[in-house]
């Protein structure tokens, strides 16, 4: 489980990341977290895998305070999470194949277990045939579900994905969205920070919305905006944004 307590962050510069954020997500869930552009949404998403720490709060990452690990006790932290971002920040001198397996490398899985997992985990995501392809050698959708193929082969009990649709059309982002169900479906809880709203609104999953960095709304089977009210200050935030 993930829960936040009265948790502010404030960078170095002075910007207010997040203000006084209460948050409890369970095991198994599948949570959206939107608002718009500076609401907070990957800083949020950094505290959970301990980019970031916490100015003010405390963030339980299965039951551990994360912003007081020792330094030694934050790989053990990170193993039990996947993430995937907008950019999939895959290695452009490894193959599908070496990208996956360098997931278990690095926490020093067996030559045996990585040959056992690494297509387990191609498979999942419909890529196996494509194993020898080097990142440029493949789509956008596709290199999103080679890291998200590594981010799940070492079996997380959470998947973080920041904006993992960004860069994607719209059916490729539904084949990747459609996959983050499948994972949640098989007990990953699935944190998503996300601007993507006809998925929001299709998939009528639990939704938190934040905004200048509070949270505005936390509803389960919710909609990227709830009401003419919050699009309205959405479009004034917007217009101010074109014209200030
Ligand atoms: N390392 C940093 N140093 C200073 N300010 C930062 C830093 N990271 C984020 N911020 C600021 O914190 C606020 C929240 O940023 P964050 O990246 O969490 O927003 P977001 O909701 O993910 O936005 P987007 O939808 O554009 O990705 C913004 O005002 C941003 O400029
Ligand atoms: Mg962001």
């Amino acid at each position: 489980m993930i829960e936040l307590v009265r948790v502010t962050k404030v960078f170095p510069n002075g910007v207010v990341a997040l203000q006084d954020v209460n948050l409890f997500v369970d095991r198994g869930e599948f949570v959206f977290v939107v608002g718009p552009s500076g609401a907070g949404k990957s800083t949020l998403v950094k505290l959970l895998y301990r980019e970031e720490v916490p100015t003010e709060g405390e963030v339980y990452v299965d039951g551990r305070d994360v912003a007081r690990l020792r330094p030694g006790q934050v790989p053990p932290l990170r193993r039990q999470i996947g993430v995937v971002f907008q950019d999939f920040k895959l290695l452009p001198n490894k193959t599908a194949y070496d990208n996956v397996a360098f997931a278990l490398e690095v926490i020093g899985a067996s030559r045996r277990e990585i040959r056992r997992r690494v297509p387990q985990a191609l498979d999942l995501v419909g890529l196996r045939d494509r194993a020898r392809a080097y990142p440029n050698q493949l789509s956008g959708g596709e290199q999103q579900r080679v890291a998200l193929a590594r981010a799940i082969v070492n079996n997380p009990w959470l998947l973080l994905a920041d904006e993992p649709t960004g860069n994607l059309d719209p059916d490729t982002s539904w084949g990747i969205v459609r996959l983050l169900e499948e994972v949640n479906r098989r007990g990953t809880t699935v944190v998503m920070a996300t601007h993507a709203r006809h998925i929001v609104n299709a998939m009528q999953k639990r939704v938190i919305a934040l905004r200048r960095g509070r949270v505005i709304r936390d509803e389960h089977h919710g909609r990227y905006v709830r009401d003419d009210d919050e699009l309205s200050s959405l479009l004034e935030e917007m217009r101010a944004v074109v014209s200030p």
